[in-house]
């Protein structure tokens, strides 16, 4: 049956069949982050457009052309975010979070929005978890934060994925690398597409990371960032690296890593998975260290990084990897009889309150009816009421795995449930 609407183009309903591999994902993710004492965060999901204009940077693909932006009623301009880590810096200024005990390691996990052209791996509406660490330019918080990501993806089960990292420096490397790209892709500037000619005075380093196939060509050859690193550049990335090897956290430098938003300074990084076509990104970050001034606050070094939960599930689907159990009652009652049928409604508050996922159908009444329905729910137990069992004060418990069943005191029960000691 067709209903007179449809879910927007490049967003989906997450169905009760799927929602428990999230649960599963988001409940990790909270595990890993508590283990590194991170606490979590949660911004509202829009926010003044000048934030991201002024962070993500407004030559950014995610500013020219994905944001989605609107005005309220009072004519005010803004956005729902794109992205996690302006949010969390405007949060932290605005709070004086620096103030707080406990408020530097920050984790989120929240829906973003991009006007992209949607295909697999990539919609408008998805879903990130994130971290961010505030307030120290220590490159052993670079490596900690590569290696809380490279945990989590290894704690799912994931066997295929890489690391890759790459230093892009700061504003002071940045200006002679920038002329030396400018100078490179010049001379091929016909052969560029025209977003990359479009970028090319205004953002070069966006360049070397395009993905049309003349561009990548062209870019093989384009000056390494890291022949342009500054003294406290290259020796903050040379221990980024000593101290993954000292976790055996295993990565390649990538110089060609740039990644699309222009916050980031010296370290940069992608978890990549090249089973998933053309958005094969699981999770990418970076250090930023500028942003929190340029948003108005102190100076305040920081780094983190987010992926897709899409992507992620993607991946674990890709390699079979379990989700942990769907989630079902333990107990599911089967009434037969009116007066059975009225007991069941106490029967099942009582379980409920002792912490015994419960359920029943209040609709069917036939045996078979009943059996059906607690068949497909996937309890544990089934609980069969009777005149029988009514009158002497019992109930017959099934096992629904092994068909065995036994007609026990009712004042038993719940104990029986939860110790399973019954059948
Ligand atoms: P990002 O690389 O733009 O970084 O996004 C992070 C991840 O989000 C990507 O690696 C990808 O897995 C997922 N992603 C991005 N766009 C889409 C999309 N349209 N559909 C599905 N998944 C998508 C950031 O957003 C930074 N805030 C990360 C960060 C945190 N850097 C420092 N701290």
């Amino acid at each position: 049956m067709a209903g007179k609407y449809k879910v927007p183009r490049g967003t989906y309903d997450i169905l009760p069949s799927e929602s428990y591999k999230w649960q599963f994902i988001t409940q990790k993710f909270r595990e890993i982050a508590h283990l590194f004492n991170y606490r979590e965060i949660i911004t509202p999901i829009f926010e003044s457009s000048g934030l991201f204009e002024r962070s993500v940077g407004g030559n950014s693909d995610i500013v020219q052309k994905e944001m989605y932006k609107f005005k309220d009623k009072k004519g005010r301009q803004f956005a729902l975010r794109p992205e996690g880590t302006a949010p969390v810096v405007r949060s932290y200024i605005e709070n004086s979070l620096q103030m707080q005990p406990n408020a530097s390691k920050l984790y989120y996990i929240a829906p973003m929005f991009r006007y992209d052209r949607p295909q697999k791996g990539r919609y408008r509406q998805f879903y990130q978890y994130g971290v961010e660490n505030i307030g120290s330019e220590n490159p052993a918080y670079d490596a900690e934060v590569i290696a809380m990501g490279y945990i989590f993806l290894e704690k799912l089960g994931l066997q295929n994925f890489s690391l890759e990292i790459n230093s892009i420096g700061c504003s002071n490397c940045s200006q002679d690398y920038d002329k030396a790209l400018i100078e490179y892709f010049s001379q091929y500037e016909a052969e560029l597409c025209k977003d990359c000619r479009n970028r090319l005075q205004k953002n070069p380093k966006r360049v070397l990371d395009c993905k049309v196939p003349t561009c990548r060509k062209i870019a093989q050859n384009a000056p390494s960032m890291l022949d342009y690193l500054d003294e406290d550049c290259q020796n903050h990335f040379e221990k980024v690296q000593k101290y993954l090897q000292e976790m055996n956290i295993p990565f390649t430098v990538n110089p060609k890593i740039v990644r699309g938003l222009d916050y980031y300074t010296q370290t940069a990084f992608e978890f990549l998975n090249n089973n998933l076509g053309a958005q094969n990104a699981v999770c990418g970050g970076g250090r930023y260290n500028g942003l929190f001034q340029q948003l108005g606050g102190q100076n305040t070094p920081a780094i983190g990084f987010a992926g897709g939960m899409e992507r992620l599930i993607l991946s674990m689907e890709n390699e079979g990897l379990s989700f942990g159990e769907e989630p079902h009652p333990q107990a599911f009652v089967v009434a037969l009889g009116d007066e059975a049928k009225e007991f069941s409604l106490s029967l099942v508050h009582k379980l409920r309150n002792e912490k015994i996922a419960t359920d029943t159908s209040y609709e069917k009444n036939s045996l078979k009816a009943q059996m059906k329905a607690a068949d497909k729910s996937n309890a544990l137990y089934c609980l069969i009421l009777g005149d029988d069992e009514l009158k002497t004060d019992t109930v017959t418990i099934k096992n629904m795995k092994t068909g065995e069943q036994k007609q026990i005191p009712l004042a038993t029960l719940v104990q029986a449930i939860k110790q399973r000691t019954l059948v």
